[in-house]
């Protein structure tokens, strides 16, 4: 971790935050079998980042090394378990927002995640992401 935290001290972290919708509605263990093995690779790539599944729609944010997030992002939108991919923001920001390594993943009921959806786009004078996701975290069943 130190080696990581390391030289990414040295430089702007990247940011991508994307919507998407479930072919078909995700189990709970299924949602969790995702999450397992997400965690497993971006741990292993310096990604970070939170996953939100609400209702049959994903809601997701990687954070690390541009080249790295980017990679793993062409994966993840030819991944056959959703699709209307759509980015919200790409953006470099000075830190992480989720520092703990891997992938958090939240359930949430779907007038909750219709909600979150309007918080992702970073506006002008708006509160850090973390502060903006906070509240729908806290209402989420955690995978
Ligand atoms: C909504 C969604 C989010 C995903 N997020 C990640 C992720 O953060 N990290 C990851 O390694 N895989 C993630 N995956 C899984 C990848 O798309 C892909 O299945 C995985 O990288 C294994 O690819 P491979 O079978 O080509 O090795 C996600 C899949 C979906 C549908």
């Amino acid at each position: 971790m130190w080696q990581i935290s390391g030289v990414l001290g040295a430089i702007m972290l990247y940011q991508l935050c994307y919507v998407s919708r479930a072919v078909t509605p995700l189990s709970y263990p299924e949602l969790r079998a995702l999450v397992a093995q997400a965690r497993a690779y971006n741990a292993a790539h310096g990604i970070t980042g939170i996953l939100f599944y609400g209702e049959g729609n994903f809601a997701q944010v990687l954070e690390g090394e541009q080249a790295e997030v980017e990679r793993l992002f062409d994966c993840i939108q030819h991944d056959a378990r959703h699709y209307d991919v759509t980015v919200i923001t790409r953006v470099t920001r000075p830190r992480r927002t989720y520092p703990q390594w891997g992938m958090a993943g939240h359930r949430l009921a779907e007038a909750q995640f219709a909600e979150l959806v309007k918080y992702l786009p970073e506006e002008a004078d708006a509160p850090p992401l973390e502060a903006r996701l906070e509240a729908f975290v806290s209402k989420s069943e955690q995978l």
